[in-house]
């Protein structure tokens, strides 16, 4: 949700934290601030409200000079948005700022307690409470890690924090409690960074520590005390980051989600690249051991995820019943803990998230591991709480995603399902012989083939010109490309704010099909598999009630091309491998609209990336 960003060291801090905060705007961009421990002995901030060019601004104006700096960009939960509200906080006297992420759910009775005591706050925000607590304490003890520790004992809730004060104006206290995402150590020659994301600060280290539930590190220049929040010193472990700093970067593209869409033949190919043995048809996914005799005692895989990575788990159930013959079911992060998950020994929890870090994913995980499972997960982010948490992960090798809309995990994490599936099919006995050279065969093309669909463009921009002012689509599939129409309808709403459902086409006459009229298109995923029939039938039930139908057909299937208006193609593949190509041209299509709408592609209202919060 919120960015955070910190520095210590020998530069000047205000430009790189702001050069930080700017690779981290996907996180929250509602308002964004920065404080610097001033050469004078005082604490400055300068705040301002929406995208970070606005601070960028007042910061021309007005440069903040020293070496100690911490900025934050905002994701609104307490209080609107506002320059009051916009971090960072400070204590009532100015000797403690804090930047935060997550809630602090017991914040109003503490702000009861703390006014009664006669502090005054300025914000309507939870994060002002911890930086008076703090302030408090510090009177006392007259050190901020300690105060800190105190403090938090007082918190309820999952959330991470940065905190400068002026009493110890040589140093950084990071803190974490629970899982309100992830906080990164980076470590630099003489130098220390801060982020919520390792991309904020991949461009100067790839040196990182994580920090995990319940930690503290007292962050110097030139060296780390990590301790338990109780105070237990701990041993850090460095880990080395091998993104490529190239990579956050946009390049040529005018937009990331582009970039990200035309990336996903590389994403694929990295995914594949490694676990794949062509000449022996083997799959061997090393970061997630299972023995023959585990993968045959498997009795249920429950997968968890959210939003986007939602999608990717019903296209997975699809993948793992047919190809491993396990049985799977698929629940939302935010639901599963709160009903009765029946899930225990020889079942898994296999979790799907891009970050790694939201929180009603981890939330679910958690409660899977309580219930006796294993836990898996795919993630792209390695590193994050969801793959440190796992037995055993897969990651998606797409690269930095940095388009809120997720685009390239979805299409990578489909490729980590098949992948499952197929190991977890040989070693259950189940798939072998014909059926799994043509499985791994169909595998080799996949990423030529996802290259074409990428490449062309033009259509959609086509498409884009015809159906921008529409106010509502529908998306129609059905078997393993139902959940690509739902991925396809999610796309369009969130980036281009088009009412778009995605549907079962199949379930059309039972309600949706009295919506059908000219103005609503109907986006038909009619690619040949098991219920190509029924699909071509349902674009006829749509065409004979005057709807206006765009088809996503095979190349050179000239029976649907002819029932659609409007055609949008890909090579053929297997059924399991379609939903991967057919994304492609939905992801460009929602794209091409938001750009004709004039519509914010990378950073849509109200949303964020890495949702930290419940
Ligand atoms: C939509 C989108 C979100 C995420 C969801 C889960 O384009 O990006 O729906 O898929 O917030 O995020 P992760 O995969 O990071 O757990």
């Amino acid at each position: 949700m919120c960015g955070i960003v910190g520095y210590i060291g020998t530069q000047a801090a205000a430009p790189l934290v702001l050069a930080g905060l700017q690779r981290l705007e996907y996180r929250g961009y509602d308002s964004a601030g920065i404080a610097v421990l001033h050469e004078a002995g005082e604490i400055v901030t300068e705040r301002a409200v929406g995208k970070l060019l606005y601070l960028a601004a007042r910061l021309e104006l007005a440069p903040l000079s020293g070496h100690i700096g911490i900025g934050h960009t905002r994701w609104a939960t307490h209080g609107g948005v506002t320059e009051e509200n916009a971090h960072p906080h400070l204590g009532m006297n100015g000797e403690v700022a804090v930047v935060h992420n997550g809630i602090i759910e017991n914040y109003a009775s503490l702000r009861r307690e703390l006014q009664a005591e006669g502090v005054t706050f300025t914000s309507e925000t939870d994060t002002e409470v911890v930086a008076q607590l703090v302030e408090r304490e510090l009177a006392q003890s007259g050190d901020l890690a300690a105060s800190v520790r105190a403090a938090l004992l007082r918190i309820e809730g999952a959330s991470s924090f940065v905190f400068i004060s002026t009493r110890q104006p040589d140093r950084i206290v990071v803190a974490r409690l629970g899982n309100a995402g992830g906080i990164v150590i980076g470590l630099g020659d003489r130098e220390t960074f801060i982020a919520s994301d390792i991309p904020a600060i991949l461009k100067h280290t790839r040196k990182i520590i994580f920090l995990e539930n319940r930690q503290l590190a007292v962050v110097r220049s030139d060296k780390i005390a990590l301790s338990t929040l109780s105070g237990a010193p701990l041993e850090p472990e460095i880990h080395a980051i091998s993104w490529d700093p190239v990579a956050a970067e946009k390049g040529a593209y005018r937009h990331f989600m582009q970039k990200e869409i035309a990336e996903q033949p590389r994403a694929i190919t990295d995914t594949i690249r490694g676990r794949v043995n062509f000449s022996s048809n083997r799959v061997h996914l090393e970061t997630l051991p299972l023995t023959v005799a585990e993968a045959r005692e498997l009795e249920k895989i429950t997968i968890v995820a959210c939003g986007t990575s939602y999608h990717a788990g019903l296209v997975g159930k699809f993948m793992l019943e047919n190809l491993a013959e396990v049985p799977v079911e698929v629940d939302y992060g935010s639901e599963f803990r709160y009903r009765r998950p029946l899930v225990g020994k020889n079942n898994v929890v296999l979790a799907i998230t891009q970050s790694g870090e939201t929180v009603d994913t981890l939330a679910a995980m958690e409660e899977g591991k309580r219930q006796g499972a294993k836990l898996w997960s795919i993630v792209n982010v390695l590193g994050s709480q969801a793959q440190r948490s796992s037995d055993g992960y897969i990651l998606m090798h797409a690269g930095p995603e940095i388009g809120v809309a997720s685009t390239k995990a979805f299409t990578a994490s489909l490729v980590d399902l098949y992948l499952l599936a197929l190991q977890l099919g040989t070693q259950r006995g189940v798939l072998q012989g014909e059926r799994l050279e043509e499985a791994i065969a169909a595998l080799a093309r996949l990423p030529q083939l996802a290259g074409q669909v990428a490449e062309e463009v033009e259509i959609y921009h086509r498409l884009a010109e015809i159906f921008y002012t529409r106010d509502h689509f529908l998306y129609l599939g059905r078997g393993p490309n139902y959940p690509i129409a739902l991925e396809g309808a999610l796309k369009l709403k969130e980036i281009s704010y088009i009412h778009a459902e995605g549907y079962p086409a199949g379930e059309m006459k039972h309600g949706p099909i009295a919506l059908i009229d000219r103005m609503m298109p109907v986006v038909a995923v009619a690619t040949r598999d098991g219920v190509y029939e029924k699909m071509i039938s349902q674009i006829e039930q749509v065409k004979a009630r005057g709807g206006i139908v765009i088809a996503l057909v095979e190349q050179g299937d000239e029976l649907a091309a002819a029932k659609a208006d409007y055609v949008m193609e890909v090579p053929g593949t297997t059924p399991f491998l379609a939903p991967i190509l057919n994304t492609i041209p939905l992801q460009w299509l929602s794209y091409a609209i938001a750009v004709r709408r004039g519509a914010d592609v990378d950073q849509p209202r109200n949303l964020a990336k890495s949702v930290t919060v419940e």
